[in-house]
């Protein structure tokens, strides 16, 4: 069982869209896969189908009371072997309400070991924050897998996260790990994905993975049917190149 977060508090750089479709290709592989989201705009919650207004129970309960997360998962309809800990609007109030609880940081990290031996791999949404939610996440995992937008602000930002993993490294989670890094809305033949690349390359090496994501309009008309791609439209760019992406994924996890 591995704990991965989809990390970067830079906003609508693909973390979303990368963990709703990297999930989706594992569980169609056979691996039986928990998807948590911590983000209080619950993307990953609609972006699979559910509605969040119907929502009784959700990561708001678990994170601020003794509620256990194991009753708030939810089986995804449409895939096999996936499941959702699902997110509402009601979540943004929680980094309030456990500032001075002591275990702030690792509520999250307990809640996740009552449940880690039902699943394979474990992936948490990040909100695109350095708030509590986000420090949670990182508490309770194994390594983080960063999505990183091909444009021109793509580096702004990666000295702090850097650094935030450093700071976790050090105080809360010495086994925090680079998991990956994967280029998004990326194209080959522009100079400016190059150039992304480039610098990319300079912090992350070989962390990053071979497989980018283009940009590709299917998979941003995907969520809004509460599909993910590999049931909207398994055979667009987009699609093959999140499968790869898995395929890549589960490459390392060997070595
Ligand atoms: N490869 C892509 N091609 C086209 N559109 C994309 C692609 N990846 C993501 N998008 C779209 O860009 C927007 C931001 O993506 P996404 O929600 O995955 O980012 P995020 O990092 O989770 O954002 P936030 O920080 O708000 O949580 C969404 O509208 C999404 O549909
Ligand atoms: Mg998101």
């Amino acid at each position: 069982m591995k704990v991965v977060s989809i990390f970067n508090q830079k906003g609508g750089v693909g973390k979303t869209t990368t963990n709703i479709n990297l999930c989706s290709y594992l569980a169609m592989q056979g691996y039986k896969i928990l998807t948590i989201d911590i983000d209080p705009q619950g993307n990953t919650t609609s972006g699979l189908g559910f509605d969040k207004t119907t929502i009784q129970e959700s990561m708001y309960d678990v994170i601020t009371t003794d509620q256990k997360l194991q009753d708030i998962i939810i089986k995804s309809e449409i895939i096999d072997n996936f499941f959702i800990a699902p997110s509402t609007l009601e979540l943004a109030g929680a980094e309030v309400e456990i500032i001075d609880i002591k275990n702030r940081e690792s509520i999250l990290k307990d809640k996740i070991k009552e449940v880690e031996n039902e699943y394979d791999y474990i992936f948490i949404d990040c909100p695109p924050s350095l708030g509590l939610l986000t420090i949670n996440a990182l508490c309770a995992s194994d390594s983080v897998l960063i999505p990183i937008q091909a444009e021109f602000y793509a580096l702004e930002g990666v000295g702090q996260l850097i650094n935030t993993i450093h700071l976790v490294n050090k105080s809360l989670n010495k086994n925090l790990a680079v998991e990956g890094v994967v280029l998004t809305m990326y194209s080959n033949r522009t100079k400016l994905s190059n150039e992304v690349y480039n610098e990319v390359n300079k912090y992350f090496g070989e962390k990053i993975y071979k497989t980018t994501i283009p940009r590709n309009i299917r998979l941003a008309e995907a969520p809004s049917f509460g599909l993910p791609i590999l049931l909207y439209d398994e055979k667009c760019k987009g699609a093959e190149c999140y499968r790869e992406l898995a395929e890549e994924f589960l490459m390392r996890q060997k070595r």
